[in-house]
């Protein structure tokens, strides 16, 4: 395959894949597909998505969920361990291996549970997992509740050189709250979530990192407070990483107004000091990466009261969007740093070699249009979950071709 008259690095060149590799970059003769005003990317990794198989397909399956990928200019994604049954044994693993080399349109790496069931009682056998592809670990949906537990996990996860992946959340702090703690709650009527009841936990997660001198990666982080914790804890040296989602830099609690429920999600959706903060956090490298927690639900889980939706964002499809928009155009980054956001750190924190667009290395690459604006329509979605609080947002950056190991995966609206 042969790309012509693409940017790369501000210049205008040509790449020729052979294979699933980069073989040539620079002028090059021959017919091709013309990517005149295509600004190339290394391919995203999404190191949090929910693809709901096995046992959720109303909600999602790998199929549809990796089209959205795609779509969303992802070559990786690391899917969590939340389904039915959860992934927690080195079968599972082996299940959606299979089944993503099947259907999948992009690489899928399935991310095993910490404890059996998820249940916060037993560790799983993480090293057999492990042999079997499971890419890192994590109980995501729920906290490891019991400090020891978690304790013992950061020693095995050592042991085995894998990342643990901490879903933040003291369930006695955050009750039956169903949004942010704050004026909207208050004027909604509903219970609220404290940004305490996610500090706690990076908190603890710190600390246990500290004492056993091991790495620990925090997911979704939401509050000024995790972003303080975290940065604190980086500058003396413990081995914490952590993430944050479009839908925390991009909006705030006011979005669940009129009892929105596609703008319920866990953690909920915070202040306007909050989202300062996660954006400052970006800013400064305190946050790694940019994930989106694609949480993928059906028309029957979001229609119903507050109380009764279910919590998430399907996010896939609109990420680079929304982080071009509301960083990068807005002036707080660069497209290199979201680059290192949504691909150099993600991959270098589950170990997956790096794609930068280079001769040689593996061509996972996306295709972006910078100057395009256009209106997000979730109906257009290819992930089966329709529920984001983004829908006709006008937003700047649309990616336009994803190829994924040398082969077009997606082109302009179209999975190939
Ligand atoms: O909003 C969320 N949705 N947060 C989680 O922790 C789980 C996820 C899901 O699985 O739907
Ligand atoms: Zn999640």
């Amino acid at each position: 395959m042969l790309l012509k008259n693409l940017t790369l690095n501000d210049k205008i060149t040509d790449i020729l894949i052979e294979g699933d590799k980069i073989a040539k970059i620079g002028k090059i003769d021959g017919e091709g597909i013309d990517c005149k005003g295509l600004t190339c990317l290394p391919a995203f990794c999404d190191m949090h998505v929910h693809l709901r198989e096995p046992g959720q397909t109303a909600k999602e399956d790998i199929e549809s969920g990796t089209r959205a990928a795609v779509r969303g200019g992802y070559s990786d994604v690391c899917c969590m361990p939340n389904t039915t049954p959860v992934i927690d044994s080195e079968y599972m693993v082996e299940y959606v291996k299979l089944k993503s080399e099947k259907v999948a349109s992009c690489s899928v790496h399935p991310i095993g549970a910490i404890t059996v069931g998820s249940k916060g009682e037993f560790l799983t056998e993480m090293r057999k997992m492990t042999d079997k592809g499971a890419i890192a670990f994590s109980d995501d949906g729920r906290p490891v509740e019991n400090a020891n537990v978690m304790k013992l996990a950061l020693e095995y996860a050592k042991d085995i050189d894998t990342l643990l992946i901490s879903h933040c959340e003291e369930k006695s702090l955050a009750k039956d709250g169903v949004m942010n703690e704050g004026l909207v709650a208050t004027e909604l009527g509903l219970k609220g979530i404290s940004s305490a009841s996610e500090e706690v936990m990076v908190a603890r997660e710190i600390i246990l990192a500290e004492s056993l001198n091991t790495r620990v990666h925090i997911a979704h982080i939401s509050t000024k407070g995790s972003v303080q914790l975290i940065r604190e804890a980086k500058a003396r040296g413990v081995k914490v990483s952590c993430e944050t989602c479009p839908h925390y830099f991009s909006t705030t609690d006011e979005l669940a107004d009129g009892y929105n429920t596609f703008a319920k999600v866990n953690p909920p959706l915070r202040s306007e000091e909050d989202r300062k903060a996660i954006i400052e956090g970006i800013k400064d490298g305190t946050i790694d990466v940019i994930a989106t927690d694609h949480a993928p639900h059906t028309k029957k889980d979001k229609e119903c009261t507050f109380d009764e939706a279910a919590n998430g964002i399907s996010g896939l499809e609109t990420a680079f969007s929304l982080s071009y928009t509301s960083l990068v155009k807005s002036g707080v980054i660069t497209l290199d740093r979201l680059v290192e956001l949504m691909s150099v750190r993600p991959r270098e924190l589950v170990k997956l070699p790096s794609n930068e667009v280079e001769e040689g290395n593996k061509a996972n690459i996306t295709l972006v249009d910078l100057n395009a604006t256009y209106k997000i329509d979730r109906n257009t979605f290819f992930s089966k979950g329709k529920n984001t609080p983004f829908d006709k947002w006008e937003v700047q950056g649309k990616v336009v071709k994803t190829i994924v190991n040398g082969k077009l995966k997606y082109d302009d609206g179209e999975i190939k």
